[in-house]
């Protein structure tokens, strides 16, 4: 256990900004911060970190919550390892209670494995440095022309050239035999145990927090029926498609220099490092999954594939750039000579050459295609028009438009057709992708009438969430500075919503706590809910606190008020908001009204006072529109 003080501590230190920024790239917005939510494969970001409020939210997922919060979402942290990582990250020293005994047993699963992957690399480092595996596997290193600082930095190992020294290693430290069957080191057949890594060079993977989750192996010697590479199996901590090789040494670097170089193989990653490009991360031999390029995407839009010269490898690796494209990522192309990888061809250059070599020979990946099939169909006219479609699909890919707009440009001036001509293709290619998504999204059309309803709902729930903003907000406030004419915002606020009932149950809930605090003289700030009691809550304020950003833009178009003024002229701003949230409830109610004209058997007297019932909502609706306009038009 952690001390209290320590915990105590810890909180003090921490800034949610901060613990955020080594994880994903925050942009400044207005007083907060958003970016790409790291949960979700968004295109627009609706993930905010407020630094005054110290939370987060994501809208896309709906989380929310501290940094601590964050840091257990993010990296699968229990609560005392994020408290740890803080404290790490904050040079506090962490007393723990002695009392506690952390057997292994008690430890959960996944701390285990990452304990044995750790405590292996150091032992395959230790193999590196014998007298076996200096004369083995160091010097094969060296050879290659890594130095020892690169070796050292990457964490490089050896496995010995024996059946189970891992496993005798593993078992003599003390490691329960189904852990070390689980870490993936240990291959268990015929109830006969064998190490999986044999008489190979370790690459260890890192996460992006630098803990080792997995292991990828080199064979030394050319043996014709073994793979040149195996890595560990999927476990609980390694999911390969999610992964990506070098994250961990290079995610400052491709924030900082907003790109990232992604190469097919380990010892790309290692070279270029070397050669001081440390922006670099492989995706091992495969081409990028959905999951890594959302990895990418935290760090930079920027992604750079860097193609060994053969041809059979950059046409299929065309397809699934797509799926960058289509992440709204900018994807450049660079490729090698013929029979040149990136790290052969950087240990023949110097490395300024190289880096020259990076970066006049880098072409975005359209204008690649463009030119690449453009090479196929110099005398096949035939084909002319597959390919054409095929370039066109790509662009159609782009949720930019002006992106699209100068991709059609230059593809009309490299295979020289008329833009308007590719500019009609690509609209029937769009159009058709839009109707795909209507037709999948919902079985049946929806009908107008019904979605109007249905929009009026949508007003109301924004609406009442807006108030409620508002109040969880400001519910320390002071609503007129004026010395004369001072009094509570909470008293106001409270007056004005008399006669509104709130539909959301939690909203009800959050009123009547201000309510019956307010009767006992008691005014609330948030750290009242967020510190006691109902989760459901909690989590509900966070809500609230975090809506004011996604309601702003809306609220500068329709209303032409920005928020950040909202302070200054608070008492107006809440009597506007709970007078819209009438609007809205005035509206519902007639069309409810409307609805019961439409009942069979309808008496001629019920009839009338539905009708009469109308005009008085509908003068109701005209004066708040009114008033509504005039406020708006100030
Ligand atoms: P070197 O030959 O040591 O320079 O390695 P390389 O990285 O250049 O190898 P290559 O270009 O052949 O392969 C690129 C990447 O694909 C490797 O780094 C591995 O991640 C992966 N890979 C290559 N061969 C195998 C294999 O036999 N099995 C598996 N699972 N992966 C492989
Ligand atoms: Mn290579």
């Amino acid at each position: 256990m952690i001390q209290e003080d320590t915990i105590k501590q810890i909180k003090e230190r921490i800034d949610i900004v901060e613990v955020i920024s080594d994880f994903i790239s925050l942009k400044k917005s207005g007083s907060s911060y958003k970016a790409l939510s790291p949960f979700s494969s968004e295109k627009t970001p609706s993930f905010f970190v407020s630094p005054s409020k110290q939370i987060f939210k994501c809208f896309s997922t709906g989380k929310g919550g501290d940094a601590i919060e964050f840091l257990m979402l993010m990296d699968g942290l229990t609560y005392i390892e994020s408290l740890k990582y803080l404290a790490k990250k904050y040079g506090i020293e962490i007393t723990e209670s002695s009392n506690e005994n952390y057997s292994s047993s008690r430890q959960s699963k996944k701390e285990s494995l990452y304990i044995i992957l750790k405590k292996s690399v150091s032992y395959f480092k230790e193999c590196l440095n014998s007298i076996d595996g200096k004369k083995i596997a160091y010097s094969y290193l060296i050879e290659r022309g890594f130095e020892k600082t690169t070796i050292d930095l990457f964490d490089l190992g050896y496995s010995l050239d024996k059946w189970e020294d891992t496993y005798l290693f593993l078992k003599d430290s003390g490691f329960e035999e189904k852990y070390i069957l689980d870490s993936g080191l240990v291959i268990n057949k015929n109830k006969k145990k064998y190490d999986r890594f044999r008489n190979r060079i370790i690459f260890p993977i890192h996460n992006v927090t630098g803990k080792i989750i997995a292991f990828g192996a080199r064979i030394l010697s050319d043996l014709k029926d073994q793979p040149k590479y195996i890595n560990s199996p999927e476990t609980m901590l390694y999911k390969k498609s999610e992964v990506l090789y070098g994250i961990f040494h290079s995610k400052n670097s491709i924030r900082s220099s907003d790109k990232c170089y992604v190469v097919e193989g380990y010892t790309d990653v290692i070279s270029l490092y070397q050669k001081g490009i440390t922006n670099v991360v492989s995706s091992s031999g495969t081409s990028l999954t959905n999951e890594q390029i959302k990895l990418i995407k935290r760090y930079t839009n920027n992604i750079t594939i860097l193609f060994d010269g053969d041809e059979a490898g950059v046409k299929a690796s065309l397809r699934g750039i797509d799926m960058i494209l289509e992440r709204d990522a900018n994807v450049r192309v660079i490729l090698f000579p013929e029979g040149e990888d990136p790290d052969s061809y950087s240990r023949n250059t110097n490395p300024s050459l190289f880096k020259d070599y990076l970066v006049e020979n880098e072409i975005d990946f359209i204008t690649f295609k463009v030119n690449l099939l453009n090479k196929f169909i110099k005398n096949d006219p035939l084909k002319k028009a597959d390919t054409i479609k095929e370039i066109l699909i790509s662009i159609s890919k782009i949720p930019d438009t002006i992106k699209r707009s100068v991709y059609i440009k230059e593809t009309s001036s490299i295979i020289e057709i008329e833009e308007n001509i590719l500019i009609s293709e690509l609209n029937k290619i769009l159009i058709s992708k839009n109707k795909f998504e209507l037709n999948t999204e919902s079985g049946k059309k929806v009908g107008v009438r019904n979605k109007k309803v249905v929009l009026i709902d949508n007003a109301i729930d924004l609406q009442e969430k807006e108030c409620m903003r508002m109040l969880v907000s400001y519910g320390t406030s002071e609503i007129d500075s004026n010395e004369i004419n001072r009094s509570s915002f909470i008293k106001y606020f409270l007056s004005e919503i008399e006669d509104i009932k709130f539909k959301n149950k939690n909203h009800v809930k959050i009123i009547q706590c201000f309510r019956n605090e307010l009767s006992k003289d008691n005014v609330i700030d948030t750290n009242y809910f967020l510190d006691n009691g109902d989760e459901e809550i909690k989590n509900e304020v966070i809500d609230l606190l975090s809506s004011k950003y996604e309601l702003s833009e809306n609220w500068k178009q329709r209303y032409n008020i920005s928020i950040t003024e909202e302070k200054e002229i608070l008492k107006k701003a809440t009597y506007n908001n709970i007078l819209r949230l009438k609007f809205r409830l005035i509206q519902k109610m007639i069309k409810d009204n409307i609805k019961l004209l439409n009942q069979k058997e309808l008496s001629i007297k019920m009839e009338k006072e539905i009708i009469l019932d109308h005009q008085k909502l509908k003068n109701i609706e005209i004066e708040i529109a009114n008033e509504l306009g005039n406020v708006t038009s100030k």
